[in-house]
């Protein structure tokens, strides 16, 4: 559902208030107490890989006052933003997008010296926005069939109405609910920061777990009304556990990368691509990435001119121009072409896109996987002129050498035993929509449809 089949004029929402919003003032809208604890990658049993920072995430702070928690909820329903940055992915869930683009409050707070102070001191290294379009993406869960039902509930005035919980929803346990919304995963950016919008009295769950490197979840409680967390969502796999008992739900998000040399980064589009308007996307990643780029190139370049006694290191010098390479090879093959997506959205659907790793699981299990995967990558018939392929057979070659393959689940080295395949390629990059082609082309996606079919009327 989109705002096309919404009211689409100024007296669409007449029930917001056309009060303007409040112009940000650290002094007035900032309540920051720094984090009463940092927990560290060594805490977590993790080993740092290399782009990867000792701190993995705090306990929730307090960062905004009541009034900014007001402030923030005004400059967000108003009319110009609801208008403009609202879409429904399902009944019951509004995300708001690129409300920066529309209000200045939100802007101002999240970009003010101070705001950019509290969160780096609170990850231990200096950040920066990954994208102005990645400022304040904000969910809401409230009642609501369509926007403007949903848009009707929501209040400058943070809700306090909480629901009646049966007996097994209070028992809810999310590290054995398989349907959790956001099931373990890394972020598509290295830091985030999480900003809590509602009263969560009353509210179970909404809690994330993250997970050791012993496998068990450690659990960080959700943050309250006012509070943020922040994450290395990029490094750390994390689960976030679904929020019940309360009437309204809003957080908003806030995604970084570190402002220093020689920490590769960690971001993907992926997450986005499918709901994300692609025409400003794509120049905004570009400007990001091309910019880290050229600090990471100047900082060299500095060296090398500037330090008398700066002494030609070759192979140090060649490893950065190797993870350069590999950092602008992302860069490029993140911007998927927007009519290839689209084609390939409408024909398998944003669910199965964003449920690709299980898809994948399951495609493995059938007795036809071997057969059908293996002939799909010998003929190549598709795509034949694809860059995918060459990257294919670095990936193979990184892993005859037994090294650590990059991907959006982390850094690891390949563990299965089978070969390894154009879908586990494509996975490892974060190339849901070309996956899904593949898959397609392979017959496979045919092959698990039917699978999935007969299990339904098992
Ligand atoms: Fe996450």
């Amino acid at each position: 559902m989109d705002l096309l089949t919404e009211p689409d004029t100024l007296s669409g929402y007449p029930f917001l208030d056309p009060v303007k919003e409040e112009r940000f003032d650290p002094t007035v809208h900032l309540n920051y107490v720094p984090p009463e604890k940092k927990i560290t990658m060594q805490d977590l049993l993790l080993s740092q890989s290399a782009t990867a920072t000792p701190i993995a995430g705090t306990v929730p702070f307090p960062l905004l006052s009541p009034r900014g928690v007001r402030a923030y909820r005004k400059a967000l329903f108003q009319q110009d933003v609801i208008e403009k940055c609202a879409s429904s992915p399902f009944p019951g869930t509004l995300v708001l997008r690129d409300a920066v683009k529309h209000s200045q409050f939100i802007r101002d707070f999240w970009t003010h010296p101070e705001t950019m102070k509290i969160v780096s001191d609170a990850s231990g290294v200096p950040l920066e926005v990954v994208m102005p379009t990645e400022i304040g993406h904000t969910n809401i869960q409230t009642e609501g069939a369509t926007i403007a039902e949903m848009v009707g509930n929501l209040k400058v005035e943070p809700s306090v109405e909480k629901l009646e919980l049966s007996l097994e929803e209070r028992a809810y346990d999310p590290l054995k609910d398989e349907t959790s919304i956001i099931p373990w995963h890394y972020d598509s950016y290295p830091y985030v920061c999480v900003l809590m919008l509602s009263e969560t009295d009353g509210m179970v769950g909404g809690e994330t777990y993250i997970k050791k490197g012993n496998g068990e979840a450690q659990k960080v409680e959700g943050p309250q009304i006012g509070h943020a967390v922040m994450l290395q969502g990029g490094e750390v796999q994390h689960l976030a556990a679904r929020a019940k008992g309360v009437a309204e739900r809003i957080t908003t998000i806030t995604s970084y990368c570190a402002q220093i040399r020689n920490i590769y980064d960690s971001s993907y589009t992926t997450n986005i691509r499918p709901y994300a308007d692609l025409g400003s996307l794509y120049p905004e990643w570009t400007r990001y990435r091309l910019r880290k780029l050229r600090d990471e190139i100047t900082h060299y370049l500095d060296k090398a001119e500037h330090e008398s006694n700066f002494s030609f290191q070759r192979e140090e010098l060649q490893s950065v121009i190797t993870q350069q390479i590999e950092y602008l090879q992302r860069t490029s093959r993140q911007m998927v072409s927007p009519e290839y997506q689209e084609q390939i959205l409408k024909k398998y659907g944003k669910a199965a896109y964003y449920d690709v790793f299980r898809i994948w699981e399951t495609v493995q299990d059938l007795p036809e996987f071997e057969t059908l995967a293996s002939s799909t990558d010998q003929e190549r018939g598709w795509m034949p002129e694809s860059v995918y392929w060459m990257d294919l057979q670095k990936s193979i070659e990184t892993i005859r050498m037994k090294k650590p393959l990059q991907s959006t689940f982390g850094t690891h080295p390949w563990s299965k035993s089978r070969k390894y395949y154009m879908g586990d390629e494509l996975l490892r990059q974060g190339l849901n929509e070309v996956f899904l082609d593949w898959l397609g082309s392979s017959g496979l996606w045919d092959v698990y449809s039917k699978h999935r079919v007969s299990n339904e009327f098992k």
